[in-house]
């Protein structure tokens, strides 16, 4: 979506979460829009988690233009919109909103954000190569058709409670070649491990085998922290190549940008973390 505003009030953005202040997303836009020469505000919104909607409404009644989503609610985000991009309805959650003509357009660039950021931020081609995703929550889902997408030789799903791994096999196995293995039965090694569990919120790690990794695995977790996480600990013992989630959090923002300015902003010099500009 392009926008023009003639007068001299930027357009309103915002992300909407549960905590928010730890957000990075008012940064990153703000880095983004002065790039682009862009006329907008971008701020961070706490919404009580039995209010996502009723604080979403007081924005667009206020003028917002657009907003970002994050946990706890990207879910109710794709319930409460009128129109959803396909890669919104493939992964069931939305990230990225904008409201035109009283509707709520919904989309979701976090799985375009993580292919970004391993094929062209790592170097790593996904293409004929053994994928293993660990996890089948919200964030794996959203990462299952992005990746098939990239025609990887397999593409394989580990969780702990098989029930959800065979949900999200039911639901995308006629778009690639899937399975669905508890962690014990992995057979690797693999090329490129993603960890989409939330395992690392809480200072654990999936239990992959060691057997999964090789040399030259890319160990991937979706998670960013100030230090490595658990899973990237360990599979750098192993020998693996390990990188966190901060590149695709910058690229996913980059997406939503594009999506509604209609320019894409260069993310080259934020993929360092230490240059995002302070607050
Ligand atoms: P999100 O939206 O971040 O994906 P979620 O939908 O609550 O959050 O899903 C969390 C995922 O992390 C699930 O796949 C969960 O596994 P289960 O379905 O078996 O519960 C996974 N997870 C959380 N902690 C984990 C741990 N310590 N080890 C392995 N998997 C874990």
């Amino acid at each position: 979506m392009s926008t023009t505003n003639s007068t001299n009030v930027p357009d309103q953005y915002a992300v909407f979460g549960n905590p928010i202040a730890h957000s990075k997303s008012p940064l990153l836009h703000k880095a983004f829009a002065k790039q682009c020469g862009q006329h907008l505000s971008y701020g961070a919104i706490l919404a009580p988690f039995d209010q996502f909607e009723a604080t979403l409404k007081t924005f667009i009644e206020h003028g917002g233009r657009g907003a970002n989503v994050t946990l706890p609610f990207k879910l109710e985000a794709y319930s409460l919109c009128s129109i959803l991009t396909p890669r919104a309805q493939a992964a069931g959650a939305v990230n990225t909103l904008w409201f035109e003509h009283g509707q709520i357009f919904g989309d979701n660039t976090d799985g375009c954000g993580l292919i970004r950021d391993i094929v062209n931020n790592a170097g790593f081609a996904l293409k004929d190569k053994r994928v293993l995703l660990c996890g089948a929550g919200g964030a794996a889902r959203g990462a299952v058709l992005p990746l098939l997408e990239c025609q990887p030789a397999e593409l394989i799903i580990a969780n702990r409670s098989m029930d959800k791994a065979q949900e999200l096999l039911i639901e995308f196995q006629n778009h690639g070649t899937l399975t669905a293995v508890p962690f014990e039965q992995l057979q690797g090694p693999f090329d490129i491990i993603i960890n989409a569990t939330s395992a690392s919120i809480s200072a654990q790690r999936p239990a992959i085998p060691d057997s999964a990794i090789k040399t030259d695995t890319l160990a991937y977790d979706m998670m960013y922290a100030a230090q490595p996480t658990p899973f990237m600990q360990h599979a750098a013992q192993l020998g693996a190549i390990t990188r966190d989630g901060w590149g695709m959090l910058v690229e996913q923002a980059a997406e939503a940008f594009f999506m509604w300015r209609g320019v894409r902003p260069v993310t080259k010099e934020l993929l360092i973390r230490e240059n995002l500009p302070a607050g």
